[in-house]
Formats: structure tokens, sequence, C-alpha cells
């Protein structure tokens, strides 16, 4: 187990169930608290952030994680305890090309949790592993990397009907495909009504990237942003593509989207912010 000072709480307003951390985890957290369960499923992101809004160097181009956040062993810590929560865990295919030989399981970000992450999982009645969800357009998507083929993580590819034809010109992909529409684009809820057909509802995780996240903006779908504040400061001169938290959609001045600050918790220079958009 890892040698994590704890994370300092300086706000909290959380309410709910207190979620039955095991004690590696809660020495680290501290207390955590989640809205009950409800007929629909419960939607939280989670992000890491430069000072001045950068959530990726050069996006779409593959590079190890870290370069927003820094070697901060406790950013790891909680996306390794968001993970080790949720039921689904959704990304964009951009977020998978990003990270090609990435699957979306707790110990993949934060091994030395494992144990604590597994317990947690059964305390919570959730599977082993969270299905890991892929949302395509084009259906342009490596089928022999890790995620499809090594068979750690249940997955699911959201896509279009044109996609699916794309996904299916080599013959049988080796996970399951689904076209839920024959629109050019998902919908959130599209998206959320399949994972809850195909799995149920329970807590579903995005961790974008910027085009899905402002998917699930646009739509009002998201209840809850865990987004780290890394204090670096990485600069913009438009020579590469820096986005920030949301790409392709526009909210202010029209309709701007105003979060409520739920839990502000701290590691040396890093803030760990949590905000509610539907709570
Ligand atoms: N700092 C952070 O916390 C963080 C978190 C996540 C990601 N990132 C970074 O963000 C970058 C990826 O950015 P991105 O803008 O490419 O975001 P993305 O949302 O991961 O990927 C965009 C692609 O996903 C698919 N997609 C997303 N929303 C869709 C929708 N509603 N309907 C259909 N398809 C949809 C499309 O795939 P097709 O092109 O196949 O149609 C689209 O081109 C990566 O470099 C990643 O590392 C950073």
């Amino acid at each position: 187990m890892p040698d994590l000072d704890p994370l300092e709480t300086l706000f909290d307003a959380s309410n709910g169930d207190e979620v039955p951390l095991p004690a590696a985890l809660a020495e680290v957290y501290g207390s955590l608290r989640i809205p009950r369960p409800r007929a629909r499923p419960h939607v939280i992101g989670n992000f890491v952030t430069s000072l001045d809004g950068v959530v990726e160097l050069d996006a779409g181009v593959p590079r190890g994680g870290g370069a927003i956040a820094g070697p901060q062993p406790h950013d790891r810590m909680v996306m390794g305890l968001l993970r080790a929560m949720a039921d689904a865990i959704v990304v964009g295919a951009g977020t998978l090309r990003a990270t090609p030989r990435h699957l979306w399981r707790a110990d993949r970000v934060s091994p030395g949790f494992s144990e604590a992450h597994a317990e947690l999982r059964k305390r919570l009645h959730k599977a082993p592993e969270p299905l890991n969800v892929i949302v395509t357009s084009s259906g342009l998507l490596d089928l022999d990397a890790p995620l499809f083929r090594g068979g750690e993580v249940p997955v699911l590819v959201l896509t279009t009907l044109s996609g699916e034809q794309t996904l299916r010109r080599h013959g049988e992909p080796p996970v399951q495909v689904v076209a839920v529409t024959e629109a050019k684009r998902l919908s959130a809820d599209t998206v959320l009504g399949a994972i809850e057909q195909i799995q149920g509802g329970g807590l579903v995780l995005t961790e974008g990237g910027p085009q899905l996240i402002g998917e699930f903006f646009a739509r009002g779908k998201l209840d809850e942003l865990f987004l780290t504040l890394s204090p670096q400061v990485a600069g913009r001169d438009g020579s590469t593509d820096r986005p920030g938290l949301v790409a392709g959609y526009l909210f202010a001045p029209e309709a701007p989207i105003w979060g409520r600050l739920v839990s502000v918790k701290r590691a040396g220079s890093h803030l760990f912010l949590r905000y509610g958009f539907r709570l």
C-alpha cells in the first residue's frame, strides 16, 4: 500500500450515503458521501486541468498520463477511487486514441490500492470491473488495442449506423458493438440509455474527453464533476490544440452552466474540487 499523506479537507458540503471505504482509501481520502441511488444513473466526471484551464497539451497526441497533473500521486489515487466505485466508465474515442494501450480500471492508475479497490467493489456489490464504454461516431477504432483483445474488462462500443459498418468491415468485432443512432453524433441520453439497458444504471463515470463531456453538460446529464486543479501554467499560442474542459459546445454567455461547490481537498499545491450540477 502506498505511503500517501491524507488529503486535507478544506470544505465539505456533500450529502448522501457515506461510501464504505476500506481503511487504506479512507485514510487518504477521508469521508466520501454520494447521493442516494435514484431511478436514473448518477453521472460523475473526472478531469485534471492546469491553472490556465488546459486539459491536454496536444489533443489527440498519444502521451503518458501526468503531463497536466505532474508527478502527483493523489490525483491518481482519486481517479482510482472513482473508477473503483463506477459501474461503467465512458470515454470518447479521442481519449482512447491518445492512450491506446489503456484500460479503464482502478488499478491501472492507482495499483498500490488494488486490494482496497477490490474490497470496495465487493462492499458496494459491484461487478469485479466496470464496463468500459467507448463512444465513437466514425467507428475508426484500432480493434487490436489491448482494451478490445485483452479480455480484462467488459467493453461496449456505442456508435452510429455508419460507425458500426466501419467496425464490422473486417468481420465480427471482439467486443460488443451497438449502433444506437442513425444521426452523426450520439446524445448523452442515448449513451446513458444504452448503458442502462445493457448493464443497469448505478454510477456512471466519464473521464471525457472534452467533446464527450461537452455533450453531457449540454444535455444536463452531468451530476457532478471531480476536478483536480494542478498548479501548472501550460500556456497557449495557437500552434497546437490545447483544449479546456469542454470542446465543441458553447454555453456562455447565452446559457452558462454554473456549478455548486461540494467539496475541496488539498495535497500540497494541488486542489481536488468537487462540483455538483444537478444536485
Ligand atoms: N486532463 C484530463 O483530465 C483529460 C481527460 C480526458 C481526456 N483528456 C485528453 O483529451 C484528449 C481527447 O480530446 P477529444 O477532444 O478528442 O475528446 P474525446 O471526447 O475523448 O474524443 C472525441 C471523439 O470521441 C467521439 N465522440 C465524443 N463525443 C461523441 C458523441 N457525442 N457522439 C459520437 N462520438 C463522440 C468521436 O469519435 P470519432 O472521431 O471516432 O467519431 C470524437 O471525435 C486526449 O488527448 C486526452 O488525453 C484529458
